[in-house]
């Protein structure tokens, strides 16, 4: 009877092995259909968020006449970052001149990347230098005039998902303008067609303008840029080959880069004025004008056509939505199912544009400016864990070798505190340096992160190959996590902290000591490390073992669990320990259960976060985790009303709204609500199958494996 019922289970996972392509033919949903349905359409601009389009490394966020005519959004990329001039305060003009603070730890002094009050302005830059840039905008001027609008009618706007493409209609004037956007997949070009008579009459024209950036506020929301500061800054018309491209060279202190402009027909470009960086396309007189604009930091750009970008980013957006995990919930009668896959579907498309990139992505993707553009690599699960769920590895490819490129800064930060192995940063630039930060330095639930997307590989792919590829990456993170855990001789456990900040950031960081989640966390990913080495025929370091299974116990109080070790009174109605992220539900959700964790304590402490957490300081990440925490615990509804909580909202075009506590978007929101819905999608080792609502019988997924 038993090998029976696992017999069975292991068909569907069978199944799931199965090329994708396959796999869909298999089982046949119509993916252009579910993806079509939720095409978002526009009738006015919003203030807020941009429609984009891109390719992960670079997008364009559209107004609605398709360009950036009425609204500086934004033009971002992976590569386009600037620095401000260091500072000139004596003993603080050099990056070497920061020292850091040393706070006691266990018995001795450690250096850490913080602030210090004695040197804000080398500090305050670190925090603030490199920031990402707004490459420019790009838009309309009708009879050489800005365009408002007031000046627009009839608008209707349409993203295509299924090819990428954005169309645009609006009357000005009382005549009709069409326009389509794309990006190419293959270069950082945007490509655009306009149809109207004031093409021919000459009425319509395009201008190029270019903002500075001094990276002065953490968030650059909803813009980016600094566009009054024409004389900071350098543009130059460098090249005018013949009648039909141009390239405009820019200059801002250390960092230049081109935009080659090409347009078909005849048309001509020209700077407005020389006091300002405008510069205007007066195209020849055809009833369509097709341009591409190639941004790039060699003057070298390889361009496309406009057909050619148009079937590019068709192919590419086809071939997305066609492989890997696909849900299909739109039989489901249930109008929650309905608004869940419209968040999935646009969450699919935004999570492509903005955060597929060769970095991780930052918290608001391309769309705005976030903590000065940089990433955080505790995000980089939540951004990033879903493309090996829903089986579109290679985008996780493009920034996965971050740890390899991070190793060596790593070590070194390691090292330099007296510890073993290799400490992942935090805020970090494409260069891997980590922001100075109280939080930044004491935050450890970063450090597992990278076992995680091991094991997925792993699972995936159980070859030789994988075991060598991440293994002397895994070494160092585990020797590091090792030599962190302290040993308590009085209690002859390893304690974690102090000082250390929990996910939740909202703790004394000299009190806090062994959390709920990092304590989980640490088990899981030791696991792994000793795992791997087996799967080798190597020894398992003894003190990885040592450190595993002597980890101090996951603190309880009164059957629940603390979000740390001897919180005082962590349940007290209104007080801070129950609001910010509920983490310590992540250790069974996010994670598998560990060694020692108790379902019934866990259950009993979900109810209690259920009843009295202040969710209106709750955001982003947050639902999903308390959703896959209630998957895991068995309830179905529950998990299923997270992720349409009143604080977790997608806008009209998906972006995730930040709420009170982050600006729009917010895309972590995007990769956890993809990492939950697989959940629900695929079950769990021990536990596999379809976890939706069981009056949900109608949603046919496929491309899933079973979680761990
Ligand atoms: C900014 O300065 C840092 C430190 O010198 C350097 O590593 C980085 O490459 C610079 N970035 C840019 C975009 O100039
Ligand atoms: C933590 O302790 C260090 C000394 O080790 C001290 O400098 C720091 O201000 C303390 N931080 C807090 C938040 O109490
Ligand atoms: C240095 O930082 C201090 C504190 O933030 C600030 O008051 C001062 O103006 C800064 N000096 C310069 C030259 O930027
Ligand atoms: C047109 O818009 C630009 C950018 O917003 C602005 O700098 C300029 O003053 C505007 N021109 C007029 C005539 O309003
Ligand atoms: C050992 O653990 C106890 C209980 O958590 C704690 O109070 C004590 O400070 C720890 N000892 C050291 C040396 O950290
Ligand atoms: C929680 O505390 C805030 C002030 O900190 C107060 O305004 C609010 O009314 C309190 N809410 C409850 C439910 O006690
Ligand atoms: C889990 O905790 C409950 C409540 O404290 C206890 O009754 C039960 O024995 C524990 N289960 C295990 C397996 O330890």
């Amino acid at each position: 009877m038993k090998s029976l019922t696992l017999l069975s289970l292991a068909i569907p996972a069978f199944l799931s092995l199965i090329s994708p392509a396959a796999a869909g033919r298999h089982h046949g949903i119509d993916r252009k259909k579910v993806v079509s349905k939720y095409n978002p359409e526009r009738t006015a601009d919003s203030d807020e968020t941009p429609m984009q389009v891109g390719n992960g490394d670079f997008a364009f966020g559209a107004d609605i006449t398709g360009l950036q005519t009425t609204r500086p959004f934004a033009i971002m990329s992976s590569w386009g970052w600037h620095n401000v001039s260091l500072p000139n305060v004596p003993g603080q003009t050099e990056i070497d001149d920061f020292t850091g603070l040393d706070w006691w730890t266990h018995g001795r002094l450690v250096n850490y990347n913080q602030p210090s009050p004695a040197q804000p302005n080398i500090s305050q830059w670190l925090i603030s230098n490199p920031h990402r840039l707004n490459l420019g905008r790009i838009g309309f001027l009708y009879k050489g005039k800005n365009v408002s609008d007031d000046d627009l009618a009839d608008k209707q706007q349409k993203l295509d998902l299924y090819s990428g493409v954005i169309s645009s209609r609006f009357t000005l004037s009382s005549r009709r303008v069409e326009v389509t956007t794309a990006v190419d997949p293959n270069s950082d070009t945007v490509s655009v067609e306009v149809k109207s008579y004031f093409i021919q009459s000459g009425d319509l024209t395009v201008f190029f303008d270019y903002p500075y950036a001094i990276g002065d506020s953490k968030f650059e929301a909803p813009f980016v840029g600094i566009w009054d500061q024409e004389s900071k800054h350098k543009t130059e018309l460098v090249k005018h080959r013949g009648g039909n491209s141009a390239q405009i060279k820019h200059e801002l202190d250390a960092t230049t880069y081109y935009t080659t402009i090409n347009w078909q027909g005849r048309g001509g470009i020209s700077r407005q004025s020389h006091c300002s960086h405008r510069y205007i396309l007066e195209p020849g007189r055809g009833q369509t004008l097709k341009f591409t604009t190639t941004f790039s930091t060699s003057h070298k750009a390889e361009t496309h056509s406009v057909d050619v970008i148009r079937r590019a980013s068709g192919k590419w957006w086809r071939d997305y939505w066609q492989r890997g995990g696909f849900i299909d919930m739109t039989a489901v009668k249930d109008e929650r199912a309905a608004e869940i896959q419209r968040r999935v579907i646009l969450s699919q498309y935004l999570v492509a544009v903005n955060g597929a990139g060769r970095d991780p992505p930052q918290e608001s993707g391309l769309v705005n400016n976030g903590w000065y553009g940089k990433f955080h690599m505790e995000m980089y699960l939540w951004h990033h864990l879903h493309w090996t769920r829903w089986d579109k590895v290679d985008l996780l490819e493009r920034s996965v070798n971050v740890y390899e490129r991070f190793l060596p800064a790593s070590i070194v930060r390691a090292e330099d505190q007296g510890y073993k192995g290799a400490r992942w940063g935090k805020m970090s630039d494409p260069a891997g340096r980590s922001a100075p930060g109280e939080i930044n330095s004491l935050l450890i639930w970063q450090q597992p992160h990278i076992l995680y997307f091991a094991e997925e590989e792993y699972r995936r792919d159980p070859s030789d190959k994988t075991l060598k590829r991440w293994d002397h990456l895994l070494e160092q993170t585990a020797e590091f996590m090792t030599s962190y855990a302290f040993w308590n001789e009085s209690t002859n456990v390893y304690d974690l902290g102090p000082p250390m900040y929990p996910a939740s950031e909202n703790t004394n960081p000299n009190a806090t000591i062994n959390p709920t989640f990092e304590l989980a966390y640490w088990r899981f990913g030791l696991d792994i490390a000793m795992k791997w080495r087996s799967r080798q025929d190597l020894p398992v370091p003894e003190n990885w073992k040592h450190v595993a299974e002597n980890l101090a116990l996951l603190p309880v109080t009164n059957d629940l669990y603390d979000l740390y070790e001897g919180i005082p009174d962590m349940w007290k109605p209104n007080t801070t320990t129950i609001m910010d992220h509920p983490a310590l539900t992540a250790a069974y959700g996010l994670l598998p259960p560990t060694p020692g964790l108790n379902t019934t304590i866990m259950k009993s402490t979900a109810e209690l976060i259920w009843e009295i957490w202040n969710f209106p300081d709750c955001w982003g990440w947050d639902f999903p985790m308390l959703s896959m925490n209630a998957l895991r615990l068995g309830d179905r509804e529950r998990a299923v009303d997270m992720l349409l909580h009143d604080n977790f909202q997608f806008d009209d075009v998906g972006m995730p709204i930040g709420g009170l506590r982050v600006p729009t978007p917010y895309f972590p929101a995007s990769g956890s609500l993809l990492i939950s819905v697989a959940l629900m999608a695929s079950g769990w080792d021990g536990d596999e199958g379809m976890k939706f609502p069981r009056a949900w019988n109608n949603v046919r997924v496929e491309g899933f494996r079973p979680a761990m």
